[in-house]
C-alpha cells in the first residue's frame, strides 16, 4: 500500500514574511515619536545633571537643566514630557506643604519650559509621597492612609500645576473620588482645557523600585502601599476603576506598570475605546539596561520591540524613560 502524503497546506503564512517589503506591507501597528512621553526627574539647584544609580542613562535636572532636555525633546518630535520631583528627606514633611507650593520645583520648571519650549506638553504628577516625611502618596493618620484629606490636598496640589502651565495633570496616587474634585476644581477655576491622564489601574508593584531611589522616596518609605494600589491579581478591578475615573472626567487613562499588564492594556482598549497609556515604569527600565550594560541582549532591539508591544495592545501611547533614544531610532 502506497503512503498517503498529506497536502501542502494552501495558506502558507510565510508567504507574506519573505521581504522586508512584504514585511512592511503587511505589518499591523507602527510606534511613532508621537507615541511617547518622556518622565523627567527635576532636583534644585542650577547647572545639575546627576546620574540615578538604579536607572542607568538616566539624569536628576536642575530646572536650566530641564529646560534644556525639554528643548531636545521637542526637537525630536517628542509630543510631551512628565515632571516628577527629587526631594531629599529635608525637603519633606508631615502636612506635604511643598506639593502646593506654587514655586516648588516642579511649578518652576513648568513656567520655564512654557516660556522656552511652548510647543511641548507638560505633564505633571499629582501624589503626596515625594514630598511626603513617610514615602506615602497619601496623608497617614494613625498609620491609615486616609483618603478625603489626602483628595483635598491632591485639588491644592493640582491647581498649583494647572496655575504654572500645566497640559496634562497625571494623579498617580490611587485615592477614590480625587478625579472628580480636581477636574471640579479645575473647570471653578478656568482651567477648563487643562486635561487628565488618570492613574487609573496602577498596581502595588515592585518594579517601581528604581523610581523611588530617583525621587529620594525610598529611604522615606514606611511599609507598602497595598490598601491603595491595586492587587496584581487582580484585572476585572481595573475596568471599574477605568469606568469610574472616565465618568469623573479623566481624559485619558493609564495602566502601570507596561509590559507585565498588557492584558489590563487590551481588556481596557476593548471596553472603553478611550485614550490609553502604559507606564514602562522604572523597574521595567532598569531591567533592560542592566542585562544590555551586561552584553546579555541587545538593548536597542530590545528596547523598539518592547515599546512596539504597547500599541500591539491596544495603547495609544507610553511614558517610558527610553523615549529619546527611541525618538533618535525612529528618526533615522
Ligand atoms: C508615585 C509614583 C510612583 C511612580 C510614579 N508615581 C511610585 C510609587 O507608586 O511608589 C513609579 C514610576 C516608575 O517606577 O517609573 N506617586
Amino acid at each position: 500500500m502506497k503512503p498517503t502524503v498529506a497536502p501542502f497546506p494552501a495558506a502558507r503564512l510565510r508567504r507574506t514574511r519573505q521581504s522586508a517589503s512584504l514585511r512592511g506591507l503587511v505589518r499591523e501597528t507602527a510606534l511613532s515619536v508621537e507615541d511617547l512621553i518622556w518622565p523627567i526627574f527635576v532636583r534644585t539647584g542650577n547647572g545639575i545633571e546627576e546620574p540615578v544609580p538604579s536607572m542607568p542613562g538616566v539624569l536628576r535636572r536642575s530646572v536650566d537643566k530641564v529646560v534644556v532636555a525639554a528643548r531636545e525633546a521637542a526637537d525630536l518630535g517628542i509630543p510631551a514630557i512628565c515632571l516628577f520631583p527629587y526631594t531629599g528627606l529635608e525637603e519633606r514633611t508631615e502636612d506635604c506643604a511643598g506639593a502646593w507650593d506654587p514655586d516648588n520645583h516642579t511649578n518652576r520648571a513648568i513656567r520655564a519650559i512654557k516660556a522656552e519650549v511652548p510647543e511641548i506638553a507638560i505633564m505633571t504628577d499629582v501624589a503626596l509621597d515625594t514630598y511626603n516625611i513617610n514615602g506615602h502618596d497619601g496623608f497617614v493618620v494613625d498609620g491609615e492612609i486616609v483618603n478625603d484629606p489626602t483628595v483635598e490636598a491632591l485639588v491644592k496640589m493640582a491647581l498649583a500645576q494647572a496655575e504654572a502651565g500645566a497640559d496634562i495633570i497625571g494623579p498617580s496616587d490611587m485615592m477614590d473620588g480625587r478625579i472628580g474634585a480636581i477636574r471640579a476644581a479645575l473647570e471653578h477655576a478656568g482651567h477648563q482645557n487643562v486635561m487628565i491622564l488618570s492613574y487609573a489601574a496602577k498596581y502595588a508593584s515592585a518594579f517601581y523600585g528604581p523610581f523611588r531611589d530617583a525621587v529620594g522616596a525610598s529611604a522615606a518609605l514606611s511599609g507598602d502601599k497595598k490598601t491603595y494600589q491595586m492587587d496584581p491579581a487582580n484585572s476585572d478591578e481595573a475596568l471599574r476603576l477605568i469606568e469610574r475615573d472616565l465618568n469623573e472626567g479623566a481624559d485619558m487613562v493609564m495602566v502601570k506598570p507596561g509590559l507585565p499588564y498588557l492584558d489590563i492594556c487590551r481588556r481596557i482598549k476593548d471596553s472603553f475605546g478611550a485614550p490609553t497609556f502604559a507606564y514602562q515604569v522604572s523597574g521595567e527600565y532598569a531591567m533592560i539596561r542592566a542585562a544590555q550594560e551586561n552584553g546579555w541582549i541587545d538593548g536597542e532591539r530590545v528596547m523598539m520591540e518592547s515599546l512596539m508591544a504597547f500599541k500591539r495592545a491596544g495603547c495609544n501611547g507610553v511614558l517610558t524613560y527610553f523615549a529619546p533614544d527611541a525618538a533618535r531610532l525612529l528618526s533615522t
